[in-house]
């Protein structure tokens, strides 16, 4: 009785609430029969479609939506909040390609370059809305990923992003959360924007095994990478040790040093950890630093475009250790919170094919 008083209530609140909104959010219907909040990004659902066609082969969490996602945030990170370190999310690292790949943290940065730079040219976009677009368009081509902001007005960029902006793998934490804090993202944000490696590869680390993703799911938006940092290192997937890599748990699959010392390292593990199997907390977390890092250095009057993203498909079950992994090759670094109860898949440790 009680408990249909109150649904009740909801409800009547709920249908009110959802009134006002309707009231309060002006709608636009495009010539394409699109509905967005505003006009003016009625021009960007052709786009969509364009980079889903040219860019995308149809819509897939591939290689070219990874690297899209990757190249947001080299783009991005060039900007201090202190000055003078480039101009934030401008889309410099494709309008000053010659001078950007030159950085050797843009290593593999040439390859979505190339592919990216005709379909540009296609549209009437700067290169800023062009690359964080296709990052947003990309990103929700993996299913668990939310849905990211699109804003939409960025001027074209003025100059390159000065060297040294971008992280690399072979830096110490101490140096990669000063890098951050420089460009505005406290620790939690940035182990929020590192779910980024849970649809992730790399070319360029050990170059015998281009493709090597991060976890054993680089199509799929989901906290694995989280889990798979954690478990106990014992092969290198490829030729030996290389600079900025450490023992990784699969064969197949390449830990970053970086995303190994993140996870262990007392300002950042319980963030880390606290990402595991909480699919909710990875998705709210990262869309929000993404929101940041994707208008970083930009005018606030921006065009909330968020509307033209098309909605990833969800990822709602729990993740598993890899076969014959248990919570006893968990290198626990957080003690302040338990650690989550995960089953196991069934049969012999698998190998990670790479991202082809
Ligand atoms: C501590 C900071 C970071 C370091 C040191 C780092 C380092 C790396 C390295 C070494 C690779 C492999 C490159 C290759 O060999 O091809 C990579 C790939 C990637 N990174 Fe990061 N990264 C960092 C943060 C981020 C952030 C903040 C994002 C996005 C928000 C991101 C997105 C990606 C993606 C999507 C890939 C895969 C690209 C592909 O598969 O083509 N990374 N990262
Ligand atoms: C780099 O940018 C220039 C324009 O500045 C463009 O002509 C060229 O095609 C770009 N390079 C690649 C690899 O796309
Ligand atoms: C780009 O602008 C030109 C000239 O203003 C126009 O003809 C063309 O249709 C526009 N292209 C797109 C994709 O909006
Ligand atoms: C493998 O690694 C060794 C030692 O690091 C290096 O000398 C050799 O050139 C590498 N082989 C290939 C094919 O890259």
């Amino acid at each position: 009785m009680a408990f249909a008083h109150f649904s009740t209530i909801v409800l009547v609140t709920l249908g009110a609430y959802q009134i006002v909104n309707a009231a309060l959010t002006k709608r636009v219907t495009c010539a394409s029969g699109h509905i967005t909040a505003n006009a003016a990004c009625c021009a960007l659902f052709p786009i969509v479609d364009l980079l889903q066609e040219q860019l995308f082969d149809g819509a897939e969490c591939g290689e070219q939506a990874h690297s899209a996602l990757r190249l947001a945030f080299h783009d991005a990170i060039g900007l201090s909040v202190h000055g003078g370190n480039g101009g934030g999310a401008d889309g410099s690292i494709l309008a000053f390609n010659s001078t950007e790949l030159q950085y050797h943290a843009n290593g593999g940065i040439d390859d979505i370059i190339a592919d990216q730079f005709p379909v540009f040219l296609q549209t009437n976009l700067s290169a800023g809305d062009f690359v964080h677009l296709a990052a947003a368009v990309g990103t929700a081509n993996c299913p668990g990923s939310p849905r990211l902001e699109f804003k939409f007005g960025r001027p074209p960029p003025k100059a390159p992003a000065p060297d040294l902006t971008v992280p690399e793998s072979t830096d110490t934490v101490t140096t990669i959360l000063a890098r951050f804090a420089d460009a505005g993202f406290s620790p939690r944000e940035t182990v929020a924007l590192l779910s980024s490696h849970s649809v992730a590869a790399a070319d360029v680390v050990d170059v015998t095994i281009p493709g090597t993703p991060f976890d054993s799911t680089p199509d799929t938006f989901d906290t694995q990478v989280f889990l798979e940092v954690l478990l106990k290192g014992k092969l290198f997937p490829g030729n030996g040790s290389q600079p900025g890599e450490v023992l990784s748990p699969l064969a197949g699959e390449m830990r970053l040093q970086s995303d190994f010392a993140i996870s262990q390292d007392p300002r950042t593990a319980c963030i880390w950890q606290a990402m595991v199997d909480n699919q909710l907390l990875m998705q709210i977390a990262f869309k929000a630093a993404m929101a940041k890092l994707k208008t970083l250095g930009q005018p606030s009057n921006l065009i909330d475009c968020s509307d033209v993203i098309p909605v990833p498909a969800p990822f709602k079950t729990a993740i598993k250790y890899p076969a014959s992994f248990s919570k006893e090759d968990v290198q626990i670094a957080c003690h302040l919170l338990p650690f989550p109860s995960i089953a196991t898949v069934a049969g012999p440790a698998p190998t990670v094919p790479p991202v082809p």
